[in-house]
């Protein structure tokens, strides 16, 4: 088949809820959507890659409310900010064709237009609202559907709502995407099919509540003021409109619509795999190809979540692992389909084993060697050894076509395993033909040149293989090989790389981790920050004139002596260093605050020009300055390296 003509390929992650910072479970599900989007391209698909940001409901309006500002200001500044979503994106190298925000004008335009299609059609009629919802999750539920009582999605408490509402006729599509979900391969992985029937089909599909009065903050039902478009409506039709859907401003609805797939996690299956067929079905549009259901990442064993405190930062892990790396754990350790613990330390190790010891090891070996032995290219190579290198040069040549099946299955972790058999052979290879033996002799150089040729040549095809995963790593190792072809018509024959490469080394690609310390290090950067003092602020004092100011001496000291002074509970008493080299005493009221001991040798700061006082029978020359907030109270501690006698100015 022509690589070149394969066609077209939409594919989607959801869009997120800007109601607080990213975390490393959406990353993983963008990163997967890069991937396969990046693998698409490769094998010479026309690729639209969507991701963008779902901005209304009651969720957003009430965030915004406490913090003050206007639900667009609110989420401007998660999606846009820095930081954001869009920042995110662009850390992580996302390689989106294209960002829709529930906001823009052409989206809620359109959502209107389609919300009165489905009206003026029957499929959506008025009705009274009664039931059980989920504020977090933006969920109704019926009594049946819910655990103990509680949200299925969430656990968190439901309340009992009542209002008048528009709704759309599920319930009349139940047998056919009972059907759709039975039958066709619609839904991956299959286990989430019997999920979808057994408890959401099954047990009666009732119609869907799908405007809301008791808020704003969503598209208006523009024939019915004081309603707004459930937010489900209004996120799922995203897929459409930002091709063109009911709106001008773009013009790919025929090019792209069906999508291929839809990536999405578990807990959203149930709105991609029974609502938005049935709306698809409603309006006589053909259905997406596939929805994907994922996995979720676990953190200890339950689901990340911003309110639960536990959400693992992606931004702190890119830096110091970089994006490459982060990309790849997330895919490597993981089965796309199912839930999978994060943790750091298995962070590292991937990192370790995968990336420092087989690929890192693999690409600076034999790149140094094949500098050291040939210098800047490679002669003319002689043939390769059907039973010294057939094995290698098989597993290598083949390997294009078993990493497609799995990609095309989306098993991203068995892609990269099919890879990584060949890494850990082509090391295996470098034991098994010593090329430091065969260099030692003048009538084996060709054959070491052989040996050298077949491995950079594996490395060509597993670096090319990588690419969706790890863009840049991908780039830099086709640097090193002289940029040789990795297209997918190259990647799937050995002997591409031309005989007389020229090998170029670099510094390590993925340096060792030492466990221990970055463990250490990961804790003490994921501490929780310095809790917010919650006393009143001090009333503010009347202006002073800046002369005023100006006649207090603040004086750099150091604590020379420091001890209680006997019968008073308050008082500490301080021989200082204040650069006259005359010790200077001074009496503080902190010794509920510290101990005597632990202000020896320490820094401070001390208005040296007061008069002084007796206090408990003792002179006092002066006063340490300290910050007090509520019954809080911290000495002004300033750097060891500033004299004692230096002035504050
Ligand atoms: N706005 C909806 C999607 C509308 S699509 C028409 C939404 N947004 S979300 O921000 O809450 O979640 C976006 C995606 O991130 C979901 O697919 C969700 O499953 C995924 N993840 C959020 N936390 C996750 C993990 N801990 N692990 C894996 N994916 C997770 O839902």
């Amino acid at each position: 088949m022509c690589e070149k003509c394969k066609g077209k390929f939409y594919i989607t992650t959801p869009i997120y809820y800007p109601s607080a910072k990213l975390h490393i479970g959406h990353t993983y599900c963008t990163v997967a959507t890069d991937a396969m989007a990046r693998f698409k391209r490769l094998q010479g698909y026309d690729v639209l890659f969507l991701t963008g940001t779902d901005e209304h409901g009651q969720k957003i309006e009430d965030k915004a409310k406490e913090a003050g500002v206007t639900p667009k200001a609110y989420v401007d500044n998660i999606v846009e900010g820095e930081g954001g979503v869009l920042d995110l994106w662009k850390l992580m190298n996302i390689s989106n064709d294209r960002f829709i925000r529930t906001t823009d004008d052409y989206h809620v335009a359109a959502i209107q237009k389609i919300f009165k299609k489905m009206y003026e059609n029957g499929d959506i009629y008025k009705g009274t609202y009664k039931g059980k919802y989920c504020k977090p999750c933006e969920s109704f539920w019926t009594e049946s559907q819910l655990v103990d009582g509680k949200c299925p999605d969430c656990g968190r408490e439901v309340q009992d709502a009542e209002e008048e509402a528009y709704f759309f006729r599920l319930s009349k599509y139940a047998d056919r995407v009972q059907d759709l979900l039975e039958n066709t391969d619609f839904l991956e992985p299959r286990s989430r099919v019997n999920e979808m029937v057994n408890n959401f089909i099954k047990p009666g599909l009732e119609d869907l509540c799908v405007s809301r009065t008791s808020f704003s903050w969503g598209v208006p039902v523009d024939f019915d003021p004081g309603h707004v478009v459930y937010v489900w409506i209004d996120a799922l039709f995203n897929y459409m409109t930002a091709l063109g859907f009911q709106n001008d401003k773009y013009n790919d609805l025929e090019k792209f619509w069906p999508a291929d797939v839809h990536f999405v996690g578990k807990e959203i299956v149930r709105f991609h795999a029974i609502i938005w067929p049935a709306m698809l079905m409603s309006l006589n549009l053909p259905l997406p190809r596939k929805v994907f259901g994922h996995g979720w990442l676990l953190l200890d064993g339950g689901k990340m979540s911003k309110s639960k405190g536990n959400v693992v930062d992606p931004y702190l892990l890119a830096q110091r692992f970089g994006v490459d790396a982060l990309r790849f754990f997330l895919l490597r350790s993981f089965p796309f389909g199912s839930d999978g613990n994060f943790s750091n330390e298995l962070l590292i190790s991937t990192i370790n084993t995968d990336l420092a010891n087989d690929l890192g090891n693999l690409v600076s070996r034999t790149v140094a060697m094949a500098q050291k032995y040939f210098g800047e290219r490679l002669p003319e190579v002689q043939e390769a050894d059907a039973e010294k290198d057939g094995e290698l040069l098989e597993l290598a040549g083949t390997l294009r076509q078993r990493y497609a099946a799995q990609m095309e299955s989306y098993a991203f972790q068995n892609a990269l395993s099919e890879i990584f058999k060949v890494i850990s052979r082509a090391n295996k290879y470098i034991d098994e033909n010593a090329p430091w033996v065969l260099a030692k002799r003048e009538e084996s150089k060709p054959r070491l040149a052989r040996v050298l040729y077949n491995l950079l040549e594996t490395i060509r095809i597993c670096a090319g293989l990588l690419t969706p995963f790890m863009p840049q790593t991908a780039e830099e190792i086709g640097r090193r090989l002289g940029n040789p072809a990795m297209d997918w018509d190259s990647l799937g024959t050995f002997g591409v790389l031309p005989a007389n490469v020229a090998a170029v080394n670099g510094p390590a690609l993925f340096p060792r981790i030492d466990m221990d310390k970055e463990l250490a290090a990961l804790e003490e950067l994921s501490k929780p920050a310095a809790p917010v003092n919650e006393d009143p602020l001090p009333e503010p004092l009347p202006e002073i004139a800046f002369d005023d100011f100006q006649k207090v001496e603040m004086t750099v000291v150091k604590v020379l002596t420091c001890e209680k002074v006997k019968k008073s509970e308050k008082l500490l008493k301080f021989t200082l260093d204040d650069g006259t080299g005359t010790p200077r005493q001074i009496l503080s009221g902190i010794a509920k605050y510290y101990q005597p001991e632990e202000l020896l040798g320490k820094t401070l700061v001390a208005v040296t020009n007061l008069a002084p006082r007796k206090m408990m029978g003792q002179l006092s020359c002066g006063m340490l300055l300290s910050a007090q907030r509520g019954d809080k109270l911290h000495l002004v501690m300033v750097s060891d390296g500033i004299a004692p006698g230096s002035r504050l100015v």
